[in-house]
């Protein structure tokens, strides 16, 4: 075991100094027109070159798990999205989990995913976790329109004007050529928390004016989930959960059509066994990882992340806990059945608290 843990350590040391290695190339390829004699390219690479070799001498004392300090956060930056990265590679190996991490790479995904050629970028759609912001960045990188404010809300969502295509408007050669070669993101967020964004988005509030939601989903959830047929309210979130969790429940998923996007795993979403993504960002902390993307992406000199209100994206256990009461552990048990493949590909705590 302790063997294993070395080895690891090792292998993140070897890929951190090769991305260290990488950066420092396309920094002296980047514009090459730029800087013509070589001394200034020269001067141009001893500068982050010096500044990244201190970070190394700390870089093993980050493993261990006493070197750890607020302060040299930003020094681990790499390792974290480099660990998501494996941990996602080790989940998409465990043959027990099959089922619950491997999807087809189906039109149903390429219809998901937005493309932006000029920046050779490819963002898989995942409702509910600041998806709608990340669109807003791509259509200003596509040129549509000039800046995120000048974007009408109404355009966002509406393919035919805001010049950001999908992927499977494409020839399947152009979408092999794309998933080869393209910066690939999409974002992740707690699977329980998200389902109550979405059943609050979609059938409490819908701020998005979609009847549809409330007057047919809503009503098909109830004929055939809701467990106290003299109760008379609108849809509950106990419904919600039951509904989700039955593993019978394709026939209604195909009654309801592409609005089941809201509560799909993510694995179904984006096949992020089958892609191999550059990055996945984390909506509990995006205030790092939305810059780091843009980075990542060569796109943080063009365009930035709108701001996020402060406390949004943490985690809030309290509400998770308020919604799941008085739903049964059978129901809640079957519900993480469904999403346990996103709560182990990507990272996120089995709710305990919730379980047992
Ligand atoms: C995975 O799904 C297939 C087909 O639906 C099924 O036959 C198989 O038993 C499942 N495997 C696991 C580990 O659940
Ligand atoms: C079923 O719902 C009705 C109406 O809300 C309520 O009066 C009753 O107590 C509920 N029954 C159970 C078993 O929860
Ligand atoms: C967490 O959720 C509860 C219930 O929805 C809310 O009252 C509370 O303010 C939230 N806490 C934070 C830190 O946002």
């Amino acid at each position: 075991m302790h063997h294993q843990w070395l080895l690891l350590a090792a292998c993140f040391w070897v890929i951190f100094m090769f991305m260290v290695a990488s950066k420092f190339i396309t920094l002296t390829f980047k514009d090459p027109d730029a800087y013509s004699a070589k001394q200034e390219f020269l001067f141009l690479t001893t500068t982050p070159d010096e500044s990244k070799l201190s970070e190394e001498k700390h870089f093993p004392e980050e493993l261990k798990p006493t070197g750890k300090t607020p302060s040299d956060s930003r020094l681990v930056q790499p390792l974290v999205y480099m660990e998501r990265l494996a941990l996602i590679r080790n989940v998409c190996r465990d043959e027990a989990l099959r089922n619950l991490s491997h999807t087809s790479v189906s039109k149903f995904v390429l219809d998901r995913i937005f493309v932006c050629d000029k920046h050779k970028i490819l963002f898989c759609q995942t409702p509910k976790v600041g998806n709608t912001q990340w669109k807003k960045v791509l259509i200003v990188l596509n040129g549509a329109f000039p800046s995120i404010e000048e974007i009408p809300e109404n355009v966002v969502h509406d393919h035919e004007k805001n010049g950001l295509p999908r992927l499977s408007s494409f020839s399947d050669a152009e979408i092999q050529k794309r998933l080869k070669t393209y910066f690939k993101f999409f974002i992740v967020r707690d699977p329980f928390e998200r389902l109550i964004s979405a059943f609050k988005d979609k059938f409490v509030h819908n701020p998005r004016f979609e009847p549809w939601y409330r007057h047919e989903i809503a009503p098909g959830i109830i004929r055939k989930y809701r467990r106290n047929r003299t109760e008379t309210r609108g849809i509950q979130f106990e419904d919600f959960v039951r509904y989700l969790g039955d593993p019978n429940r394709r026939w209604l998923d195909l009654q309801f059509g592409d609005h089941i996007i809201h509560w799909m795993t993510f694995v179904e979403l984006c096949a992020p066994c089958e892609i191999t993504y550059s990055v996945v960002g984390h909506h509990e902390t995006l205030e790092d990882d939305a810059p780091y993307i843009l980075k990542e992406a060569g796109i943080d000199h063009l365009v930035s992340y709108p701001t996020i209100p402060p406390g949004i994206t943490v985690y809030n256990k309290t509400k998770v806990e308020h919604y799941f009461l008085g739903i049964s552990k059978r129901d809640i048990r079957r519900l993480y059945a469904r999403f346990e493949g996103d709560f182990k590909l990507f990272g996120y705590q089995k709710p305990d608290f919730l379980l047992n």
